[in-house]
């Protein structure tokens, strides 16, 4: 198939081009490149020996886009492109709704009007309610967001869900991701934050190599078995394929489908750091602080809608996780722009 990624030179974008090409599809990606680096892409063209067709430009330009639609014979799309750091969005709310609803709005209105009606969407966990039973599955309770960020997640999956509604020919897939960590096994691709990074993976990574001084742990008296905060950290290449076989139902089913994409395991963050230190024989220096508001006791997912109707499970396991998130850290000190 020949796939369209918005989205594509970011961190999850770039591992499912790998995938999408190793499995025979072809790729043409658009970005801006707002939190990427072309470099991405390229290590993704030198992996495979295939080429992606790159267009650096923002999705909610409609002629542009319109125009990779002519150029190209595109089946179907994988959205990735959206704004994603969950405190910034409480300080640009703007931002962050028109960025994520405008560019999933005029992606459809085009992918519409070139009869393109096949999409996989990058949702997140983050939809989910912070009172639901643990594991969360597909049809537990939405809704009550802690951040605008996850709002704008919530608020795509209604507008696609309403436009697979009206028009049978849609097909649309909403993919939760829950905690993506780890990176592709060659060191070559991996995630690469801007700025001091929010999520928990690359904070370790980052203090491990010397870039920052000591890893926060954000509380210490959580209902849990250490204390420390429980996530379902699940492997970037896991999850690139967990897109790859939403393609494949996505080609003979039309309608809404929804997927959780983790493991069912969940980690916390003093096994995160304990099992980084042992896979890669490093020191995480680290101390407890105190709760980041918005967290959660615990979090993971329920896979088995995924691993019944997709064929997808997960099959790499934390040392895994840790072992490629090292490499990837150590190969490549200060990111794509070294
Ligand atoms: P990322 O920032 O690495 O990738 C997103 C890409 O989209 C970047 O390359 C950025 O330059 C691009 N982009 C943003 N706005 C754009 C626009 N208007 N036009 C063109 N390009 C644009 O993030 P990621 O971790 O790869 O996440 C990919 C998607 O998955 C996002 O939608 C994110 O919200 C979602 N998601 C991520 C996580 C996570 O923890 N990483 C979890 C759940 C869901
Ligand atoms: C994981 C655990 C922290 C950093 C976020 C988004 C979610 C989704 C995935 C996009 C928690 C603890 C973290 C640190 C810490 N993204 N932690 N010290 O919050 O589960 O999910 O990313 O959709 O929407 O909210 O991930 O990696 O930030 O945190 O102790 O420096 O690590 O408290 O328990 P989170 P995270």
């Amino acid at each position: 198939m020949n796939v369209l990624v918005t989205g594509g030179s970011g961190y999850i974008g770039s591992h499912t081009c790998l995938e999408l090409l190793n499995q025979g599809h072809t790729v043409v990606a658009v970005d801006n490149l707002c939190n990427s680096s072309r470099l991405a892409l390229d290590r993704v063209e030198q992996l495979t020996g295939k080429t992606i067709p790159f267009y650096q430009q923002d999705v909610r330009d409609e002629e542009k886009l319109s125009q990779v639609f002519a150029q190209h014979p595109i089946d179907c799309v994988i959205h990735f492109a959206g704004l994603k750091a969950v405190g910034e969005s409480v300080s640009k709310p703007l931002a962050y709704y028109s960025n994520n609803l405008d560019s999933t709005l005029v992606l459809c209105k085009v992918m519409n009007a070139h009869g393109v009606k096949r999409l996989v969407f990058s949702s997140s966990a983050t939809v989910y309610s912070g009172d639901n039973a643990m594991p969360l599955q597909e049809n537990s309770k939405i809704g009550n967001c802690s951040n605008p960020y996850g709002w704008t997640k919530y608020m795509c999956e209604q507008i696609l869900r309403d436009i697979a509604k009206a028009d049978p020919e849609w097909s649309v897939i909403q993919l939760r991701y829950f905690n993506p960590v780890g990176a592709h096994e060659s060191g070559l691709i991996g995630e690469d934050p801007k700025d001091i990074p929010n999520n928990l993976m690359p904070y370790i990574s980052q203090t491990a190599i010397g870039r920052r001084e000591q890893l926060s742990i954000f509380g210490g008296d959580y209902p849990t078995h250490d204390g420390t905060g429980v996530r379902d950290y699940i492997h970037v290449v896991d999850l690139a394929r967990g897109h790859v076989s939403a393609l494949d139902y996505l080609m003979n089913h039309t309608g809404e489908e929804i997927f959780n994409l983790g493991t069912g395991h969940g980690y916390s963050v003093l096994d995160m750091v304990n099992a980084f230190q042992q896979a890669n024989h490093v020191i995480v220096p680290h101390c407890i602080t105190d709760r980041r508001p918005g967290d959660l006791p615990t979090c993971y997912a329920d896979p088995e809608k995924s691993r019944e109707m997709l064929g997808w499970t997960a099959t790499h396991d934390l040392d895994a996780m840790c072992r490629d998130t090292w490499r990837w850290q150590s190969q490549n000190p200060n990111g794509y722009e070294a």
